[in-house]
């Protein structure tokens, strides 16, 4: 067993090696937020160690029973408890005292910028808040969301959250399509989007796009568009309403409304094995109780930190450690609404600068580009208000790990490596900082209050330098509750891989190293993950088909340096369909772009004679990533025609 030094003094000598573990800063353990007993606290009894964390929210009407797993795999938690999470996301701040604290230092693409204190941005709730209610919206209603990273799209999820309304917040990268299927799903009442959003110092029109989702949409009853960029955009009257005539007169003044703690919250939708997205379900009073309690431990958030998260509010990240769990805790942060090299590869480490953020969270991919890029960009840059950096997405390789925390850290910032999934919530596994002696590359250990196993096949714990499937083996209070519309499809894709044990299946490969850390592995179904994205095998499949050239295709996610993985497909033409080679390739990359989204777009599209199958005609995914990754194959031997290589290959 490797163990690490106490003290500077016991470093080790030239010759030895350097014990590649990070014992926390004792001048920072001493001042976390989460301190050892926490784990004590939560092993002693687990419910009550939630209950306290609970009573971190303002509750219009307590609870009466923490847990009532008696629906499993549907769970009730802070059952009969009554709040308001937009309450306490703002007002509770302004009514502490607090109203003058910047909630949010906004920096646009074009340099435009604006602060919103937590005064300013009970305003902005209070009027969406008084708007939307104006609309004929009514608690329970949907209400889709399709914007950039600005304050109004931030000011739309509370404004909803105010009311009880449900959002489904759709990545303003996803085509007309995908939108539409996901407001369909839905049946959403109301789009919010912009004229246009900025990207690489061009506008970008999204209105269009929304158009074209809810032409013939039955649920939609108005498109609400905030200007952004200026651009022209197409105008139907009785349907499109401006944001600045409808939300900026409304009242300043409106008083939240308690509801349920199982109040249904948002919907989120994710890929999953099979073409169609889940719209994953996340409720109020648990919901909010974890994020809360996550944001405060893992990232030690203090009144004077500068917090900034560069997740999009499109994706779980944004919704948790953005919008609910940063304004939970009363934060101060960044938003920044551009992409990281607009214009040039120095702007991340501008807004570090410029706002001296002191908590920075993003995902390995962003810190492989800044790899990249070279160390003499963050190197011009005074970084040195950072003291916690934060990681999420996707495994974080070790070599990136230790950049991190030498260039963006300064040597000595602590790294939390962050496990969770828009399913859970919240994050579950982490390190907590100024408690636990890290290792680059290690999610390290479930979090206080969360239970996880490494299981194999049957159940069994794999131990000590075992791996297997990384299960969670309790119920948790910012579990989503189902699938939005689908409910036998999350009992059998969380729930009936371990129906007997009743465990949740995360869909992830992980292992215990000979200390017990915990290090997960990546996912272990036909779920890629593209710079921190997850997308379907399936949907970049079906969008690949729908091209009609294509007769049949099957999609690999390969090892990438900077993305994690790379999309590789690989596609059968129609008899009598010329291959044009380089223009036909261009066509099928721009069919997944429109079908699905820029993000799924293949890295490499081979057009193959045949693809490799089974006697029972299944695709054998394993031996194309052995072909995409240059590898020896493995096992042949169930395939129909084992030359179909030599063909695949030639291609
Ligand atoms: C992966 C993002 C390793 C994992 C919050 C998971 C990670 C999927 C990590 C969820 C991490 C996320 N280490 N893998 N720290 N964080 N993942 O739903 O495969 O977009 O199942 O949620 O990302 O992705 P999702």
């Amino acid at each position: 067993m490797t163990s690490a030094p106490s003290t500077p003094n016991s470093a080790p000598s030239a010759d030895t090696p350097e014990p590649d573990v990070y014992p926390p800063n004792p001048a920072f353990a001493a001042a976390a937020n989460a301190q050892p007993s926490l784990y004590d606290d939560a092993a002693r009894d687990r419910l009550a160690f939630w209950e306290t964390q609970a009573e971190r929210l303002h509750w219009h009407e307590k609870w009466s029973d923490v847990l009532d797993w008696s629906g499993a795999p549907v769970a009730k938690w802070f059952v009969g408890g009554k709040l308001n999470v937009a309450y306490n996301c703002v007002d509770r701040h302004v009514l502490e005292g607090n109203g003058e604290r910047v909630a949010i230092e906004f920096e646009g693409e074009p340099g435009d910028t604006r602060t919103l204190t937590y005064n300013d941005l009970l305003a902005e709730v209070s009027r969406a808040a008084n708007a939307f209610t104006d609309l004929g919206l009514v608690a329970g209603d949907r209400v889709a969301v399709y914007m950039p990273m600005i304050p109004e799209a931030i000011v739309t999820m509370l404004a909803c959250a105010r009311l009880g309304l449900t959002h489904s917040v759709v990545f303003g990268g996803f085509s007309a399509g995908a939108l539409r299927s996901r407001i369909d799903d839905a049946e959403a009442k109301l789009v919010v989007t912009v004229d246009g959003q900025w990207r690489r110092g061009k506008p970008a029109p999204l209105k269009s796009a929304v158009d074209e989702a809810v032409d013939g949409a039955e649920s939609v009853e108005n498109v609400l568009v905030v200007r952004r960029t200026g651009i022209d955009v197409e105008w139907t009257e009785g349907r499109d309403l401006c944001w600045h005539d409808t939300v900026d007169p409304a009242s300043p003044e409106h008083t939240a409304q308690p509801f349920d703690s199982e109040h249904p919250l948002f919907i989120l939708y994710t890929s999953g094995t099979t073409g169609k997205p889940k719209g994953i379900v996340h409720t109020t009073g648990g919901y909010l109780t974890q994020v809360s309690y996550t944001h405060h431990n893992v990232f030690d958030y203090k009144p004077d930190d500068v917090y900034w998260c560069t997740a999009d509010i499109g994706w779980v990240t944004g919704h948790s450690y953005i919008v609910y769990g940063p304004l939970s805790n009363g934060v101060t942060q960044v938003v920044y609404e551009g992409t990281p090299n607009s214009p040039d590869e120095h702007r991340h480490f501008q807004i570090i600068e410029k706002y001296g953020v002191s908590i920075y969270y993003t995902a390995p991919t962003m810190v492989r580009t800044f790899m990249k890029w070279g160390r003499a960009i963050p190197d011009a840059h005074d970084l040195s208000s950072i003291r916690l950096l934060g990681s999420v997405g996707e495994p974080i390789n070790p070599e990136a790990w230790r950049w991190y925390r030498d260039v963006i850290g300064g040597g000595t910032a602590p790294i939390v490596d962050t496990w969770w999934q828009t399913e859970t919530g919240a994050i579950m596994i982490s390190p907590l900082p100024g408690v636990t002696t890290t290792k680059p590359g290690s999610a390290m250990a479930p979090l206080p209050g969360i239970s996880a196993k490494i299981v194999d096949d049957d159940g069994k714990d794999v131990g000590n330098g075992g791996s297997g499937y990384l299960v969670l083996d309790e119920p948790w209070p910012s579990m989503l509750r189902g699938i939005w519309g689908d409910m036998d499809r999350y009992r059998d894709t969380y729930w009936s891989r371990y129906a007997e044990q009743g465990w949740y299946f995360a869909g992830d490969g992980a292992k215990f190293d000979e200390d017990g850390a915990l290090w997960v592995m990546g996912r272990v179904d036909d779920v890629m993950n593209v710079s921190g994205h997850r997308i379907s095998t399936a949907e970049v499949e079906s969008a690949l088909v729908g091209h009609s050239g294509v007769a049949e295709a099957a999609v690999v996610g390969a090892t990438d340096d900077t993305t994690g993985q790379g999309i590789v497909a690989f596609v059968i033409l129609r008899q009598g369909v010329e291959n044009t080679g380089d223009p036909l390739i261009a066509e099928l990359r721009s069919q997944v772009s429109t079908d699905i989204s820029p993000i799924a777009k293949p890295r490499e599209i081979h057009i193959v004679p045949e693809l490799p199958k089974t006697r029972s005609g299944k695709i054998m995914r394993r031996l194309l990533r052995d072909v995409a990754e240059g590898r020896e194959l493995g096992d042949t031997s169930t395939l129909v025609d084992p030359g179909v290589f030599e063909a695949i290959r030639k291609a």
